[in-house]
């Protein structure tokens, strides 16, 4: 079973990257050959630092590595070191409908009221992910609940890949996790836990201190009832329900049990915020430990870009044979 998926290098990680994304990375160690990639090159679709963007790569870097991704049992790498994915992504783009990209959500939301500002790039933003992934002949692709459209593109593109040049492309399926696929906002629990667009005390990131973690759980938003149960109407209650039963790794029915006698979501608040310190306290011991030594973080990256382009070149050679581009074979 191979495994890929990939993560952008831009703000701090939250909550949502953790339980959508970062925990199934680390579980596909074990389920298959993992692969994953800085994704620096989808970062500068929207407007950028260059410097900054430098530095976030090591940020992601080390926090993968402290979160439990072991550069000697998967593949971590960056997307800009290995030029096979820029490649795909042009000739892929002779199977991608103008239609289709038009009405990705993401490109919706994104681009806003400024789609005629907004850059190329982020237009063909799931052209290039969709590479990304068939580059490798993944199998799998490890995501959080918001990345499904992306993931039914690059199938609808690897299937018409096949179609028109003969079978070349693995199309691969999506697997989001079974509880936290969707971590809300802490203070609008109506949309999604995200870097861009929300509030400081809505955001759960991985490297708050224990204080920040507690002060943010107890003014998280909840409803006005007591009874600590899931359902449509009680968004803010079902978001902690799913981030403490994922944190502990147990069902949230057995959060629900547990909690039945509670007074009140006070006790929720608390339970969540010490799972959530407890989860997350050796991780930030990792992180900084690893942070700094950017020679050591560099030599990972490069050992892991040269695993990874051996194998995107061999499904390089074969799409440019297919495709009738460049020299014969
Ligand atoms: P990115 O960097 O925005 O997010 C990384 C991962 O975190 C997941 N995620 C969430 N999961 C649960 N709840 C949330 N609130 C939440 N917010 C984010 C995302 O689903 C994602 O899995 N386009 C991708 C990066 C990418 C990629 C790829 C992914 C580029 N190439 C190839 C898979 C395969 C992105 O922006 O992720």
């Amino acid at each position: 079973m191979r495994i890929f998926s990939g993560i952008q290098p831009t703000g701090r990680k939250h909550l949502g990257n953790y339980l959508g994304a970062i925990v199934q990375y680390v579980a596909g160690q074990d389920r298959g050959e993992a692969i994953y990639c800085i994704v620096d090159l989808h970062a500068t679709t929207r407007p950028y630092d260059p410097a900054e963007l430098r530095a976030r790569v090591h940020d992601t870097t080390a926090l993968l590595i402290a979160a439990g991704l072991d550069p000697a049992r998967c593949i971590l790498f960056r997307q800009s070191d290995v030029a096979e994915h820029t490649e795909l992504c042009w000739l892929l783009t002779a199977v991608s409908a103008f239609g289709e990209l038009n009405r990705m959500h993401q490109f919706r939301d994104k681009s806003g009221g400024q789609r005629e500002l907004a850059s190329a790039g982020l237009f063909l933003y799931p052209v290039l992910q969709a590479a990304d992934v068939l580059a490798y002949r993944a199998e799998e692709v490890p995501v959080g609940e918001d990345q499904r459209e992306h993931v039914e593109l690059m199938r609808d593109v690897a299937e018409r890949f096949n179609a028109r040049f003969g079978e070349t492309l693995v199309v691969p399926a999506l697997r989001v996790p079974q509880v936290a696929a969707r971590v809300r906002d802490l203070q609008e629990p109506e949309r999604k836990m995200s870097t861009t667009g929300a509030g400081e005390q809505g955001t759960l990131h991985v490297l708050d201190d224990a204080e920040a973690i507690e002060r943010k759980f107890r003014r998280a938003v909840t409803d006005s009832g007591t009874e600590i149960v899931r359902g449509p109407e009680k968004p803010g209650v079902s978001n902690l329900i799913e981030i403490l039963a994922a944190v502990r790794e147990i069902e949230p029915g057995e959060v629900e049990r547990e909690l039945a006698g509670a007074r009140g979501y006070g006790d929720l608040k608390q339970a969540t915020a010490d799972a959530v310190i407890a989860r997350l306290s050796p991780v930030q011991e990792r992180y900084r430990a690893l942070r700094d030594d950017e020679a050591r973080l560099e030599a990972t990256l490069a050992a892991g870009a040269a695993k990874a382009r051996a194998i995107a070149a061999e499904t390089l050679t074969d799409v440019r044979e297919r495709m009738g581009v460049g020299s014969p074979r």
